[in-house]
């Protein structure tokens, strides 16, 4: 049951001895690895003593990320200098170099998939089945950005000049693939990146940035900034030298942003409150099946995971789909990530707020159909949990969680569906379970989201084939959409050509 089996089983991690950075480090900071109970240590990485314990290089990332603390105002300044200073030699060396460059990062990020899956689950919780597509998606998106910048150059009839700077600020869930896709992305345009890790996934962070040096991006053009929430990350994020900031987070997030500078070019992915529509026609195995792991997938903390179900007419009447949903839920395995079967790992921080209403009180008129169940002391590993007779308007209707609980609604018809699916703030993912090409027509022409779905689960978003981003509170900026064809224009901008003479 230790992640050192990953070793034998994911194609290249044997390579997990191989130490990223050999420089012996002081622990810093929250992330002393001594597997005790030091009681400096926040509550959210309880499962990184049990690893910690468990395999030799659970030090993966301590380094680099004791290396990029940034302390002071005037350590953010040098910094912003500094990789505007970078960029223009980086923008001349042209679209064919950087691809170059992105394609040398897809190899080197393969070469060491078991370290990022080691780190992603140290440091963030993530299970093996979660964190092992994760490190596939970043790959795809070094392979894919490169074209793209390509494609960029070559484009006729316009001129293109990247950003100078843009600052990446990443969110904790998937700690590789996006940082990695937003960092890569905005390298391939030429821009340099200041990348500030999210707080939770600092040393995910460093791993990255070490593969995409060793890869060959300049370390002046890529800089790793571990900036402190507060006044200094409020200076680099709203500096007036930044050009873009890509952000995924919460909606709350990208609002503090711009309050601190209200021209911020933010190209925000933020919230969702995403759903499945269920029709008669549908196959409900594999509908349950869609909809388990799309709601209880790394504990439903993904901002495109599937938080209701709505059941159209007979399909919410017959007790068919709720007896199967309640069977497969009760099913998962729910553990942290040493358990390399578990299927529902911990949630990031012991559940507070509204995720802890969530998981523990009903409004009038819902009933538990699977009641999620408190498995450790901490208050981070849930059991699945499955409340029915959600009303549209209510709080689990429009609001997001982010955590193992999911809403059945049941509703008349499939317009009466659309009309809930659309009826929250959010428009980020959406999914239809049916095998009507009418009803799939009906809900194409109504249905309000960026990403949709049909007969498929709704997160795991696969880069060129499914690009991603969302509509309505759920996106901020160009609207372009990551792993997708245009996402490069918006970490830029175009002026007409010089006319030929
Ligand atoms: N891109 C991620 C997904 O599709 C968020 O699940």
């Amino acid at each position: 049951d230790s992640l050192a089996a990953v070793d034998a089983t994911v194609p290249g991690a044997n390579r997990t001895q191989t130490r990223l950075n050999e420089t012996p480090v002081a622990p810093v900071g929250g992330f002393d690895n001594t597997p005790d109970t030091d009681s400096s240590l926040p509550a959210n990485i309880r499962w990184a003593h049990d690893i910690a314990a468990r395999i030799p290089s659970s030090e993966l990332g301590l380094a680099g990320i004791a290396a990029a603390a940034v302390h002071s105002a005037d350590e953010v300044e040098t910094l912003v200098a500094g990789a505007r200073a970078s960029q223009p030699a980086w923008q001349a060396a042209g679209a064919a170099e950087r691809a170059r460059v992105l394609r040398e990062v897809a190899r080197e990020l393969a070469a060491h998939r078991g370290e990022l899956i080691e780190v992603a689950a140290v440091e963030t919780g993530k299970s093996l089945d979660q964190a092992d597509p994760e490190i596939s998606e970043a790959i795809d998106f070094a392979a894919y950005y490169a074209e793209r910048a390509e494609e960029l150059e070559a484009l006729q009839g316009a001129e293109f000049t990247p950003a100078a700077l843009t600052v990446v600020a990443p969110p904790w869930n998937f700690p590789i693939a996006i940082p990695t896709g937003s960092t890569l992305a905005a390298l391939a345009a030429g821009s340099a990146v200041i990348l500030k890790p999210a707080p939770q996934a600092r040393r995910c962070a460093a791993v990255i940035a070490e593969l995409l040096w060793a890869a060959g991006v300049p370390r002046e053009v890529l800089i790793l900034a571990d900036v402190a929430e507060g006044e200094l990350g409020k200076q680099l994020i709203s500096h007036p030298s930044v050009d873009r900031v890509i952000l995924t987070g919460a909606f709350e997030t990208a609002e503090l942003f711009r309050s601190w500078r209200s021209d911020l070019p933010l190209l925000a992915e933020t919230s969702g409150k995403n759903s499945i529509i269920v029709t008669p026609s549908a196959d409900i195995d594999l509908a349950v099946a869609d909809v388990v792991y799309s709601a209880f997938g790394h504990a439903g903390q993904k901002c495109s995971a599937a938080s209701l179900v709505i059941l159209v007419g007979e399909m919410g009447r017959s007790e068919r789909f709720i007896n199967q949903l309640v069977d497969a839920a009760t099913s998962l395995r729910v553990d942290l990530p040493t358990n390399l079967a578990a299927q529902v790992g911990p949630i990031i921080e012991p559940a507070a707020g509204k995720l802890a209403w969530a998981l523990t009180e009903l409004a009038p008129g819902e009933t538990w159909a699977v009641e999620p169940k408190r498995l450790d002391a901490e208050g981070q590993l849930y059991s699945p949990g499955v409340r029915v007779g959600v009303a549209e308007g209510s709080r689990f209707h429009t609001t997001e969680f982010f955590g193992p609980v999911l809403g059945v609604m049941a509703v008349p018809t499939l317009e009466d569906a659309i009309r809930v699916q659309n009826g929250t703030a959010y428009g980020l993912t959406a999914g239809l379970h049916s095998l009507d090409a009418a009803e799939l027509k009906i809900w194409l022409d109504g249905v309000q989201a960026g990403n949709l779905y049909v007969n498929r689960g709704i997160t795991g978003a696969i880069v060129r084939r499914q690009p991603f981003g969302g509509w309505k509170r759920s996106a901020i900026g160009a609207g372009a959409k990551a792993g997708g064809p245009n996402y490069l224009f918006g970490l830029g901008s175009f002026a007409p050509a010089a006319a030929a003479s």
